[in-house]
């Protein structure tokens, strides 16, 4: 349709209709099967409103959707067709690792097919949004979230967020198989109290402007077509009923065309958390501020409507908001077509296929990050050895994170499955259960069992662990102790498995471990008690697969962390990317008045960017084609990169700046690039990064957006620990 006939369109919906636009409910309401991903209370609505709701959550299957849409548009009075969500979040049916093992692959190529995957299942299966990417900025990983962003580095999380915003929208949302992507949660949600999902978050502006905003603002900046508000509050206010942030901010400063939906009730939650006195007050709030869509609550449906008609609310505000909404369903082309590329047959040709099944395989490969290897791994296909894989992963099909809800579990490849195929003849044994016995999981999901089954289960395993040659223990938190709501107080692994780890140590030392988790976890003693140790995150459906390519040395590891993992509880929050101090940790002895623990050293026990290979890499020192920088110059930052060992390999080259003085405090480091270079062993590489003047700007003193003169480190290396570093001066600035 031309904008024209929109607004023609427009002009003829009664109000009622245009406030049925901004209204998105749950399949439930309709009384089909839909999940429900927020407060179970249905919400108040008569039958001729909810014949003009405008979009619907959390509903799948072509069959379904068609016959939804189907009986919509020929009851709405201008067949306006209904826009369908759901949290697409690791993938449709072929279910990828979760996103924070995305992050770890260091590949935005990846990532965006991983995402272009899920956008075709997803379409074919009727969807034409997506509530992803998650683009919260993270640091403290008691938060359950953690699993669904990129990680703690601003710069990189925007690059992870345009991958996946092409991934899922290609170059124009009418084109097959692509929909639209959602940036959420807008903003600053990442950084609750105490790891707390919804608690109060408190970030200055100049912190919130040069950390948290960046990875939202590249994700618009690659058109990104709708933004999610967030629970949380920022400078107390509540997201969805901040003006200055969604108008101000995401629309003015950023530029952000598209539609603003709320998260889920949160334009209700407005009376809880104590700014709106009732639901009259939370509409109007949320209307001015600029939340288009309210994601199931009672607000929009019972009060706009009487807010406009006395006036309280201009009726502009509703008109520009739906004209929003109407162009994105225009965009998408469902005023021609509402069933867009739904179809069974779509569905059979496309869920978990083949290609699917390899890609997802081949990125879980790459997210695996190894922590630890002395002598190992690779471990040998040929031959003898006796293996044993012993812990409540090495046979479960629970290899996907939370957020998987489309999947059917029976697609997964367990670590059994994968490496049986590969080399037949090993021992499994579960020696424990995932969760302890007091230990609940998110849904209540709670494992019932005894201490006798508990013991009988271990001494099974210990018998097999002395029979053994080598063992890989699979450990891990359940996969709903992440995600929404699963916060924890306690980082470590269940107690069941780490006294299962205990034992089995006693009678055999030489113990690879895999962690499966959706967070950062407690790694101390499991390191020390390991051989290797290697983070399989939640891998997804080729996870077995995936961790038997790299078990067995078909694939080799090149995951680097993208969140830092921390010696203890007490360190959090950590990051790479802090600030000196006045009293820097120089010589880590607290005799010393310095920024230190009397307890506990102040450094990660794996920083960020960390990662080992089966081979080993050298680097060059960093050479720079200049040391005085112009304003227009372009400064080439170079080192020479070489595989000393004796596979082939990847690696992830990163370069990280460090602006010396500033008129505030500038991080230690930032990332600034990345290159993934792959080398067979003995070849050498010449890796180079361009600087240029605007990757040096910041918030100064005065809050304009600018670079200052002086004096900068360039570091390149395998990690965000490295030292290799050169420095130039920037001479010269004129402002923004
Ligand atoms: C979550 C969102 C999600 C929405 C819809 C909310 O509870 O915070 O991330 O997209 O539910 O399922």
């Amino acid at each position: 349709m031309e904008i024209k006939e929109l607004e023609k369109l427009l002009s003829e919906m009664s109000l009622e209709e245009k406030i049925g636009q901004m209204i998105q409910i749950t399949g439930s309401m309709l009384s089909v099967d839909s999940l429900i991903t927020g407060p179970t209370e249905t919400i108040e609505i008569s039958d001729e409103m909810l014949s003009m709701v405008g979009s619907i959550l959390n509903i799948e299957g072509a069959e379904k959707m068609r016959e939804i849409q189907k009986n919509y548009v020929d009851k709405h009075p201008h067949h306006i067709p209904l826009l369908l969500m759901y949290d697409v979040i690791n993938g449709m049916e072929t279910i990828f690792p979760i996103p924070l093992a995305q992050g770890c692959t260091f590949s935005p190529e990846m990532v965006e097919q991983a995402a272009r995957i899920s956008a075709k299942e997803a379409a074919a299966s009727g969807l034409h949004v997506t509530f992803s990417p998650m683009l919260d900025l993270v640091r403290d990983p008691r938060w359950g979230r953690v699993m669904e962003s990129t990680g703690e580095d601003p710069w990189l999380n925007g690059v992870m967020g345009k991958a996946m915003v092409r991934g899922y929208q290609g170059d124009s949302l009418n084109k097959e198989y692509n929909i639209s992507g959602c940036i959420k949660h807008f903003a600053g949600y990442g950084l609750p109290d105490g790891g707390r999902d919804y608690d109060n978050v408190e970030i200055s502006e100049r912190t919130f402007r040069e950390d948290y905003l960046p990875a939202y603002r590249a994700a618009v900046e690659e058109g990104c077509r709708m933004v999610m508000t967030s629970f949380n509050t920022w400078n107390r206010i509540p997201s969805s009923g901040n003006k200055w942030l969604l108008r101000d901010i995401l629309r003015e400063e950023m530029g952000f065309d598209g539609v603003v939906i709320s998260d889920y009730s949160a334009v209700e939650e407005l009376i809880c958390h104590g700014i709106a006195e009732d639901g009259r007050e939370a509409a109007k709030l949320a209307i001015e501020a600029g939340v288009d869509i309210d994601m199931v609550s009672s607000v929009y449906v019972k009060y706009l409507g009487e807010l406009v008609k006395s006036g309280e609310v201009e009726e502009r505000l509703v008109d520009e908001a739906v004209m929003r909404i109407l162009k994105l369903k225009n965009d998408l082309g469902l005023f021609e077509n509402p069933y867009k590329d739904s179809s069974i047959e779509n569905e059979k040709l496309l869920f978990a296929c083949q290609e699917h099944r390899e890609l997802a395989r081949k990125v879980a490969t790459s997210t695996f990050v190894l922590l630890k290897n002395e002598d190992i791994l690779p471990l040998k296909k040929d031959g003898e050895e006796q293996l044993a894989f012993i812990g409540p992963y090495s046979d479960t099909v629970q290899l996907y994170g939370s957020w998987s809800f489309p999947t059917k579990p029976e697609q997964t490849v367990t670590i059994k499955q994968g490496v049986e195929q590969k080399k037949p003849g090993n021992i499994f044994a579960p020696g424990s259960f995932i969760l302890d016995e007091e230990q609940r999981a998110k849904c209540g999901v709670r494992e019932n069992y005894t201490k006798e089954e508990l013991s009988a289960r271990m001494d099974e395993a210990v018998e097999a662990a002395k029979r053994a040659d080598k063992i890989v223990m699979c450990l891990g938190e359940h996969r709903y102790q992440s995600g929404e709501c699963s916060s924890r107080a306690y980082i470590s692994l269940p107690e069941n498995q780490l006294e299962l780890l205990r034992r089995v140590y006693q009678v055999n030392e030489n113990i690879v471990t895999i962690v499966f988790s959706g967070r950062p976890v407690e790694l101390k003693e499991v390191s020390e008690l390991s051989k290797a140790v290697m983070m399989g995150w939640f891998p997804g459906t080729e996870g077995g697969s995936a961790i038997a390519d790299v078990l067995f040395g078909d694939a080799v590891p090149e995951g680097k962390l993208t969140m830092s993992m921390p010696r203890s509880l007490g360190q959090i929050p950590i990051y790479y990317n802090n600030f000196m101090t006045g009293r820097p940790n120089k010589t880590g002895n607290p005799a010393q008045p310095c920024m230190c623990y009397v307890d506990e050293h102040t450094t990660p026990l794996y920083p960020f960017g960390y990662g080992l290979s089966y081979t080993t890499f050298t680097y060059s020192d960093v050479s720079l084609s200049q040391t005085e920088m112009q304003k227009e110059d372009v400064i080439t930052a170079k080192v020479t990169i070489t595989n000393t060992g004796k596979y082939t390999a990847s690696e992830t080259v990163q370069m990280y700046l460090r602006d010396v003085k500033g008129s505030v405090v500038r991080p230690v480091k930032m990332l600034r690039g990345f290159e993934k270079v792959t080398l067979q062993p003995g070849e050498s590489k010449e890796v180079s990064f361009e600087i240029r003047e605007d990757m040096l700007r910041f918030y100064n003193i005065d809050m304009e957006y600018v670079s200052e003169p002086g004096e900068f480190y360039v570091y390149i290396g395998t990690d965000s620990a490295t030292e290799n570093m050169a420095s130039f001066r920037l001479i010269k600035t004129e402002g923004k």
